[in-house]
């Protein structure tokens, strides 16, 4: 959901000639292998991308934008034939690699310096990224506003820590004033211990800019994540039309219970 809104994002920049600027505050290692399921309590759990990506691999129905963050994942694994089931998955700094210009520049933020050096890696001899060791919400201060007078920023935290909100608004207070006409984008998990609400709450409170929130809900009842969100503010003109589009499609596909459903609405209108 977050990546193909992503991409979404990065096109509907590109419309326009000028080059842009895509900051990434947590970047993490550019790719990943999905046969490996996350390990909870010293165990192997499944692979968990039958449910995700797998669902949409073989479609041949789906709409524009979906088709072309398809094409961007299956075109990563980077086999002649494509595979009955995906093999490798592109992280956002590779998936926005993939479709930069020769004037569109990346900045890649990672505070763990073993996976800054994986994504190095992973990105190869790429001029126009630069990937620094560090925390992600001091590049705000540090690069914007953007000599290209455009920017995306995408943050992407892990919600590990209750102060996780916080630092979002915070970074975001700052990013606006530096740089009020930037598009931001901001993920977050749907589940009982990150309340979305006080996020959402504290979105509400910056300086009045116009905020799109586009919310997926994979599986009502289930334990712990059940879906999430990406706060988008400054959207591009016209993408609540093609949010609408993507998160329908992807609510049927993805749904893991009968009542599975989505959401796009302004939670600051635009003016
Ligand atoms: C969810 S992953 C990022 C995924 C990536 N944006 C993508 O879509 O492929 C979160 C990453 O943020 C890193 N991280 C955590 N806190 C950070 C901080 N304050 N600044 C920069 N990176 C941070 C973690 O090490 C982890 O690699």
């Amino acid at each position: 959901m977050k990546h193909a809104l992503l991409v979404a994002l990065a096109r509907a920049l590109q419309r326009k000639p000028g080059g842009f600027l895509f900051v990434d505050t947590h970047a993490g290692r550019g790719s990943y292998l999905l046969a490996l399921g996350k390990k909870g309590g010293g165990v192997a759990r499944l692979p968990e991308y039958p449910d995700g990506i797998g669902r949409l691999w073989q479609r041949s129905d789906l709409p524009d934008p979906l088709a072309d963050y398809l094409a961007l994942v299956r075109g990563f694994d980077r086999r002649a034939r494509l595979p009955p089931t995906p093999r490798f998955y592109p992280g956002s700094p590779c998936l926005m690699q993939m479709l930069a210009r020769p004037q569109d520049r990346l900045a890649l933020f990672e505070r763990q310096p073993e996976e800054a050096s994986i994504l190095r890696k992973n990105l190869g001899a790429e001029r126009r990224a630069r990937v620094q060791v560090g925390d992600g919400y001091a590049s705000v201060r540090a690069l914007l506003p953007p000599p290209e007078k455009r920017a995306l920023v995408l943050i992407d935290p892990p919600f590990e820590d209750e102060e996780e909100g916080g630092q979002i608004v915070a970074a975001l207070g700052e990013g606006l004033r530096r740089f009020p006409s930037g598009v931001y984008a901001v993920w977050y998990p749907l589940t009982g211990r990150v309340r979305a609400a006080s996020l959402l709450e504290g979105l509400r409170g910056l300086p009045k800019t116009p905020t799109l929130v586009a919310d997926i809900i994979v599986e009502p009842n289930a334990p712990r994540m059940n879906g999430c969100g990406l706060a988008i503010l400054n959207p591009p003109w016209e993408f609540e039309r093609e949010a609408r589009s993507i998160l329908r499609h992807l609510t049927d596909i993805l749904a893991r219970a009968p009542d599975a459903s989505s959401s796009v609405r302004w939670l600051v209108p635009e003016r």
